[in-house]
């Protein structure tokens, strides 16, 4: 697994933060990114409807910092003209690459034409790409999801005809839309997609482990990975991929180190927003993080029922004294552990397609 260019931006490694909206913001790519091994960052889904219409939380969502380049925003909706000027407007921010939506499963998304409902309306998403690619001159990619249903899997098609758009990376995720996120990823339709075009493809879904990420990359022959929930869980899954991509062992951070990185996440978190929705991310953060951990399950009930910063701060503390006294790494999964729900982008895309508050 290589480096590979998007035009002349490197990406090295080969490895992305897949977008997730709710979760892939300011403050958590920046968590990640300096956990290391990542390639390329990409925004939360940013509606085309709120930015042009000045809505200050999708604006808000564009904002990133220059420790996180390259750094590319991703847009959704439906309308040709309105991706044409939120596509500009993420140019004149100084992202380094605009990314088009086209795999958002959420009914109020797909509605309105955007997301994976652009799969099922390909003039429409070719349009789409051809307005965006006029007016801006950083690169252009897309992210599809591998049809709009079984019976209508068309990524081949799709990406061809974006690349004939002028797009230069595609990544797809190997699910369909009517999938949602049950079953595995399709990797076999995303070698399909690697052989049929000429640009960097980039693979993505399922990939929780260093294993499972080699072995779907090897087999699909794809340029580069995305991971996205598997983030949430380990902040170090690049690092560590990386680690063995160039032959070395993959890095372990110790008790100390996974604590640490929660209170870095907290403390960025105070200084983002007021304290109560920084709560709510915190608890979201931490409730993936320790899942596999010893006593992970009972951690995340004390942590959903605190209610201020101190009480988090003091019950992280608490859980992380008791796993060094038993002398434990944290690693083992229990049965509590198994059943954590992933949460998936519908709820936040009600709210951003809306784009209100
Ligand atoms: C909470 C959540 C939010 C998501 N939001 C987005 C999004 O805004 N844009 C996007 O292209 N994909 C979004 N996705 C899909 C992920 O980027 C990714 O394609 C999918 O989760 C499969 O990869 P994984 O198995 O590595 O998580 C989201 C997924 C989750 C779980």
């Amino acid at each position: 697994m290589k480096p590979f260019t998007i035009r002349d931006i490197e990406i090295n490694p080969p490895l992305i933060l897949s977008p997730m909206a709710g979760v892939t913001d300011y403050t958590f790519r920046r968590l990640i990114k300096r956990r290391g091994g990542v390639g390329l960052v990409v925004s939360e889904f940013i509606s085309v409807e709120g930015l042009t219409r000045h809505n200050p939380k999708s604006k808000r969502q564009m904002r990133f910092d220059e420790e996180e380049r390259p750094f590319a925003v991703q847009i959704f909706g439906g309308q040709p003209e309105r991706m044409r000027m939120g596509a500009e407007m993420a140019e004149e921010v100084g992202a380094d690459i605009l990314d088009v939506n086209c795999g958002c499963p959420a009914p109020k998304v797909v509605r309105h034409g955007g997301g994976s409902g652009l799969l099922r309306d390909v003039p429409r998403l070719e349009t789409i790409l051809k307005e965006i690619k006029k007016s801006i001159t950083i690169p252009l990619t897309l992210k599809m999801r591998i049809g709009y249903s079984d019976s209508t899997i068309n990524a081949v098609d799709v990406a061809k005809m974006a690349v004939d758009c002028g797009v230069e990376h595609i990544q797809v995720h190997g699910r369909t839309k009517e999938q949602g996120y049950k079953g595995l990823a399709d990797w076999d339709i995303i070698r399909a997609v690697k052989d049929a075009v000429s640009v960097p493809v980039s693979g993505n879904g399922d990939v929780t482990s260093i294993e499972y990420g080699l072995k779907k990359w090897d087999e699909s022959g794809v340029d580069g990975v995305l991971i996205g929930r598997g983030a949430m869980q380990n902040p170090w899954i690049f690092r560590q991929f990386e680690d063995v991509i160039n032959g070395r062992k993959p890095y372990k951070p110790d008790l100390e180190e996974k604590k640490a990185v929660l209170l870095e996440f907290f403390e960025m978190l105070i200084e983002e927003m007021p304290e109560l929705p920084a709560l709510g991310k915190m608890k979201q953060l931490a409730g993936q993080f320790t899942k596999g951990l010893v006593g992970g399950a009972q951690f995340r009930q004390t942590l959903y029922h605190s209610h201020s910063a101190e009480e988090i701060l003091d019950n992280i503390t608490i859980y992380f004294e008791t796993l060094r006294s038993r002398n434990t790494f944290g690693d083992g999964v229990t049965e509590a552990d198994r059943d954590i729900e992933i949460p998936s982008c519908d709820s936040f895309a009600e709210q951003s397609a809306s784009g209100s508050g």
